[in-house]
Formats: C-alpha cells, structure tokens, sequence
C-alpha cells in the first residue's frame, strides 16, 4: 500500500509537547491511561516469546513499553513519528534487540523489518482522525505475519474531561487531534481492515485492549 496522500493529517503535534516534556527532564508521555499503561506491562512482564518473534511498537513515546518487552529477549523495533519522543528513548540505553527510529506510522517507509509477529499500539489510534484510523489498522495487518497479532489498546467513546470538546457530528475535538469514536464504529473499522478481535479487555468505561488478529 503506498503511502497515503489524502492522509486527514500530519500527526506531528506531539513533537512541540515531547519537546516541553524533555527541557523539564520528563521520560515520556503523560499516560492517558495508567490502567491500559499497567496492563500491558505486566502482560509484557508474563509473556514468554518464542526466541524469533519479532515485535513492532507504533507511537512508542518514552518507549516503556518496547523496552519491558525487549527484555522478554526477542527483536523489538519501536517508532515515533516525533524525534524528541525517539531521542528520550534513546537516552535510556536500549539494549541490542531494541530499536527506536522516527517513522510515521501511516507511511510505509519507517517499518525496517516486516512482517512482524506482534504489532503493537499503545493509546495512539485515538489520535487518528476519520478514514486515517482503518489506513493505519490496515497498514499494521500489512505488515503483521499471516499467524500474528496486532494489540490496540485506545479510548473509546468520551470520557468526562474531553466532554466539552467532543463535537457530535464530526466525532473530533475543537483542535482536530483527537477521534472520539465508539465501540460499534470501532466494530466497523476492524472489519473494514480485515481483522478480527480474538480478545478483548474492557480497562474502564473508555479505554480497552484489542487483540486482532488477521481475517484471511
Ligand atoms: C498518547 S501518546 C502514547 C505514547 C505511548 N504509546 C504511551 O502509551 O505512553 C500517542 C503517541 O503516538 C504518536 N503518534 C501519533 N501519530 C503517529 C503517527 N502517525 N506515527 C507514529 N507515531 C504517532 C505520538 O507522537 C505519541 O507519542
């Protein structure tokens, strides 16, 4: 799939922040969700990986995650479409099997060494505004093996302290940097990308885990 050219948005708001965050000596995003953030940590903590496995991590931010799941020992590549969130990460010494590089996720360039067994986004698609959202679900299952598994943990509907900026008919906040959709929207767009869920973990009322996996 080429890189997409009506892409809804660049998605590099984050950058001005992670800049902001690294002058004041911060080690990544504030977590948007501490429970979501938890999970996948110990989930990471408990895995045991077959030596080959190979994991993909898109919007790694400080990086946390991918560096709990490097040391499960396999091959780790994680990106960020800002380079101050990718030079955090690199600031923490990350051993041989992790790489962290700038990329965006919606272009297919940044991802080194396809497919992968494990692809693996951690509260980004609710920054993915309409049509981008089933693009970049779709680009993940490009580049996911025939056997492997995308994990999408993201806020789902509106939670309280985005109530005010929610706009109901465009499903986007006042500054176009957030997607408020719902589970059945949410439903509709894992069909469109041919994926299917095979697990799914209900964090609160607005934030849950999806495992996909690969419709044939
Ligand atoms: C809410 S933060 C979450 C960061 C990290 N996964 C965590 O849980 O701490 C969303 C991240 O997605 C990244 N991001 C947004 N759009 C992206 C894109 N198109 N390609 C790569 N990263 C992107 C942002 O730069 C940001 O680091």
């Amino acid at each position: 799939m080429a890189r997409k050219k009506d892409q809804k948005r660049y998605y590099y708001d984050h950058e001005p922040y992670y800049a902001k965050i690294c002058c004041e000596g911060g080690t990544g995003w504030p977590i948007e969700s501490d429970v979501s953030q938890r999970f996948l940590l110990k989930w990471a903590r408990e895995q045991i990986f077959p030596e080959y496995a190979t994991i993909l991590e898109v919007g790694c931010g400080g990086g946390e995650l991918a560096i709990e799941l490097a040391k499960r020992g396999v091959k780790v590549e994680a990106c960020d479409l800002s380079e101050t969130a990718i030079r955090i990460c690199q600031s923490k010494n990350p051993p041989e099997n992790l790489a962290f590089f700038a990329a965006n996720a919606m272009t297919h360039k940044g991802y080194p060494n396809p497919p992968y067994d494990w692809i693996i986004a951690n509260q980004v698609l609710q920054s993915i505004i309409g049509g981008d959202r089933v693009f970049l679900l779709k680009r993940m299952r490009e580049n996911l093996t025939t056997t492997g598994t995308i994990v999408v943990a993201t806020m789902l509907g509106v939670p309280e302290k985005f109530k005010e900026e929610f706009n109901p008919i465009t499903f986007v906040n006042k500054t176009n940097t957030r997607f408020f959709a719902d589970l059945r929207m949410f439903a509709k767009e894992i069909a469109e990308a041919r994926l299917r869920v095979t697990r799914h973990i209900k964090i609160d009322d607005h934030y849950r885990i999806f495992f996909l996996e690969r419709l044939p």
